[in-house]
């Protein structure tokens, strides 16, 4: 089991690059199952997520070959299996993009419940919805899904959702860019990684149209093809920096951005007080001021995103007078509120609304990533913290964030991974 240590309160200088977005490479890379023929696929994170979808591929049965680091050559060719196993699906959410993808090429797939980080009950009913408008005859039982077709092909329709749902979307139009006719998919998600997949699917022969806006519209086609594909930066990445840079201060360029991407972000610290300039694939971030307090209410993009609401709680922390946050996405994402106050960050919570009051400063303890974005944020409220922060459980933030810990060394952050031999290596579960 690793930790990290951190002695903070020191500004940040320099540069970060920004790595490939993970939302989008856990749909992408599933998404391959659709295509008869190579796809090679650039700007690839190296991140734990990425290494268990890799790993189902190859279960079941993919030709997968590494190009380097960030490129890979996948195939799905000669995948006869469409029934993917508990012990890998179970770990992590975007499994359910294996079962939207088997189930548009074969017409049937069978996959274990999905995982992911645990904020509460999260539901796939709008999968499931959408499936069985199409034709699929769905079943849940024993901790599986399965869904076959009688003519062994969804069948295109119109679906609107109850609720705007990212997995629902883009699992929806994995499924219908090898069904038979039109599917049209109303109150959609908008997120840039949704807008990602639905261009990986048209350049390898899929036919998709209105990604990003609220209804997408998608003509099955009988064949895909394989081609190139470069994976958009990560949005929550450099928001994590960027908020890194506000609560430490100091000056970084975030490199390799879409910073259209970010503009709910910037918007936001810059009504903080943080300075950010936007270059054309890049954002300078600076922070030398005292932070003023915000509201911020997380929801579906363009809004302010949930996958960033912890972190800006930790900048929050350290503003001057009271902000109150409303989580608008998930019922339960301040689990770790109760670690920030070992750091000495006073925050209220009353569902879905944190109340939090400014301090001069936070100070250095052991706590605990709990989940991916709350890890992150420890890292960025430790970066601030005078003294020493140590987190623990940071496979959570592992899954999501290739080479954390260098990126940050990089701008002269003082955090160090420790290993902590005597502890059991924790099942990882995101
Ligand atoms: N919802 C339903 N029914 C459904 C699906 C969703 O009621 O069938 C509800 C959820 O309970 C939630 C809301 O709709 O209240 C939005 O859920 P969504 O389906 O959009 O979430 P998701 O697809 O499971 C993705 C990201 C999450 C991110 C959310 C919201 C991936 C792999 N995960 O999850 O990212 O928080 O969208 O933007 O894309 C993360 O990266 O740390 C992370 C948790």
């Amino acid at each position: 089991m690793t930790k990290y240590m951190i002695h903070g309160g020191k500004p940040l200088y320099g540069e970060i690059d920004i790595s490939g977005a993970k939302n989008a490479a856990v749909a992408i890379l599933p998404a391959a199952l659709l295509v008869n023929g190579v796809c090679r696929i650039e700007n690839i994170p190296q991140i734990s997520d990425v290494s268990l979808v890799l790993d189902i591929l190859h279960e079941l049965g993919a030709d997968i070959r590494v190009v380097n680091r960030n490129t890979m050559d996948i195939d799905c060719s000669r995948i006869h299996n469409s029934r993917a196993s508990y012990d890998i699906m179970r770990k992590i959410r975007a499994s359910y993009y294996v079962f939207g993808s088997l189930l548009g090429r074969f017409g049937n797939a069978e996959v274990a419940m999905p995982g992911g980080c645990d904020f509460g009950v999260r539901p796939i009913d709008q999968h499931i919805k959408g499936f069985a408008a199409m034709g699929a005859n769905i079943n849940v039982q024993g901790g599986f899904i399965s869904a076959s077709t009688p003519e062994g092909r969804l069948t295109g329709t119109q679906i609107y959702l109850d609720v705007v749902s990212v997995g629902a979307t883009i699992n929806i139009m994995l499924g219908a860019s090898r069904a038979k006719g039109m599917t049209i998919i109303e109150n959609a998600a908008k997120e840039p990684h949704v807008v990602d997949v639905a261009n990986f699917l048209n350049s390898m022969g899929a036919d998709i149209m209105g990604a990003g806006t609220d209804v997408i519209k998608v003509r099955g086609v009988d064949q895909m093809r394989g081609g190139f594909y470069s994976i958009i930066p990560d949005q929550i990445e450099a928001g994590t920096y960027m908020t890194a840079v506000a609560a430490a201060g100091g000056e970084v360029l975030v490199k390799n951005v879409i910073p259209k991407h970010l503009e709910c972000i910037t918007a936001k610290l810059e009504e903080m007080g943080v300075e950010i300039k936007e270059l054309d694939d890049a954002v300078i971030v600076r922070r030398d001021k005292p932070l003023h307090r915000a509201n911020v209410k997380t929801m579906p993009y363009p809004g302010f995103p949930t996958d960033m609401q912890p972190q800006i709680v930790a900048c929050l922390c350290l503003a001057q007078g009271a902000s109150v946050v409303t989580e608008g996405v998930w019922d339960n994402r301040y689990r770790y509120v109760d670690e920030f106050k070992r750091l000495g960050a006073d925050i209220r919570v009353d569902g879905k609304i944190a109340v939090i009051e400014g301090v001069d400063h936070l100070t250095g303890a052991p706590i605990r990533a709990c989940d991916l974005r709350a890890g992150a944020a420890m890292v960025v409220a430790g970066l601030a913290a005078t003294g020493t922060t140590e987190i623990d459980c940071v496979y959570h933030i592992e899954r999501g964030y290739e080479d954390i810990v260098k990126k940050l060394r990089g701008v002269g952050a003082d955090i160090s991974v420790i290993s902590c031999p005597d502890a059991a290596e924790k099942q990882q579960v995101g």
